[in-house]
């Protein structure tokens, strides 16, 4: 995507063997015996409470943390044989909690990893410019400011941007969204998907947040003590069917509902067109949640569906809708899910 770097990256193929991290001092070891292949480009979730071992097995992909067994290769490489400037030009890395440095401006923030790879000052520039407006921060506003002179979320975006500073194929995100309200992580998960449709990078996110995971995850790995995988599919299939108590845990109470986030109107068989009532209509790519939402505003009328010129191409009701699902799953979703 950069003219700046030459080599434009598409993701690389990450493989985990038995890793297994024990901490000096400690009886148990963090993370037992963790293994997990991952595909070029995708992105994947960890979702797991707090002190199950997140942290640690995405940070032993960078070798912040050495394993104290196993093997981690990305495209084939053992991760150990790798010269740590060359890990870090492959490996971007947002940490937990920021980690803006404070006495350097947003543009010297984004330039640390081009700096350890010697770009000159014009390269190094042009690309700070080029990541600040993908990240929707303009740079005659940003370059020159300090951290603390932009809010919670502003910052976020900065680390992104500076993980994206030497287009790596690999990134690993620690909470990337977490200091930021409702309504800002919903814009950056939205920005952060659009993104990654453009950049298909390889991907480990990690988050508390099980519909964040479900909203951006091609999969999910669902984390227990020690990291032990409790169950590791895509979204639709873990809330389909959680593997264990513990999964369904996680999932929590509105499964249906999330399930329907991720289906689009045009999955169900439609009823016939109606009149669109008081400009309520859905468009057959919108989510069927997005359908039971306006269903729940026209009173359980049928809503008109619109394609794509908004032209009325059928209808959809609550049965339409528990149809794709299952029958049994909608009345409790509608009773039960609201927060
Ligand atoms: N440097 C360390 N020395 C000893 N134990 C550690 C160290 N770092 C982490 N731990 C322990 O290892 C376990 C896993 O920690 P880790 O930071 O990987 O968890 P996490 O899943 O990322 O948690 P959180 O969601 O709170 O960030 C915890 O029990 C933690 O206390
Ligand atoms: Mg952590």
């Amino acid at each position: 995507m950069s003219e700046t770097n030459s080599r434009p990256a598409a993701g690389a193929r990450i493989v985990l063997r038995d890793v297994t991290k024990t901490y000096p001092g400690q009886a148990g070891p963090a993370v037992d015996s963790f293994s997990m292949d991952i595909a070029p480009g995708e992105l994947i979730m960890f979702v797991g409470p707090s002190g199950c071992g997140k942290t640690t097995t995405m940070k032993m992909i960078n070798r912040i943390i050495e394993p104290t067994s196993g093997s981690i290769t990305i495209d084939g490489e053992d991760v150990l044989s790798l010269d740590p400037n060359e890990l870090r030009r492959r490996i971007g890395y947002v940490i937990q909690q920021i980690g803006l440095f404070p006495h350097m401006t947003i543009a010297e923030n984004i330039s640390v990893v081009p700096k350890l790879l010697s770009w000159d000052k014009k390269r190094t520039r042009d690309r700070v410019e080029e990541l600040l407006a993908v990240v929707e921060l303009d740079p005659k506003t940003y370059a020159a400011r300090y951290p603390r002179q932009l809010s919670g979320g502003q910052q976020q975006r900065v680390g992104v941007a500076r993980a994206l500073a030497a287009d790596p194929p690999v990134m690993l995100m620690d909470e990337p969204f977490g200091a930021t309200d409702p309504i800002t992580r919903e814009k950056l998960q939205t920005e952060f998907l659009r993104l990654q449709e453009k950049l298909s990078k390889t991907i480990v996110f990690v988050t508390h947040d099980f519909d964040e995971a479900v909203r951006l995850g091609d999969r999910i790995a669902v984390l227990s003590e020690r990291s032990q995988i409790e169950q590791f599919d895509t979204p639709a299939n873990i809330l389909a069917n959680p593997a264990n108590d513990y999964v369904s845990q996680f999932v929590g109470h509105g499964a249906a509902l999330k399930r329907l986030g991720l289906i689009p109107v045009n999955q169900a068989t439609l009823g016939p067109a109606v009149p669109v009532r008081g400009a309520i209509e859905v468009g057959i790519n919108d989510s069927l949640r997005n359908a039971l939402d306006l269903l729940v505003l026209s009173g359980g009328t049928p809503v008109a569906v619109v394609d794509a010129h908004g032209r009325v191409v059928g209808s959809i009701d609550i049965e339409r809708i528990s149809a794709v699902l299952g029958a049994e799953i909608v009345p409790s979703a509608l009773t039960g899910a609201r927060p």
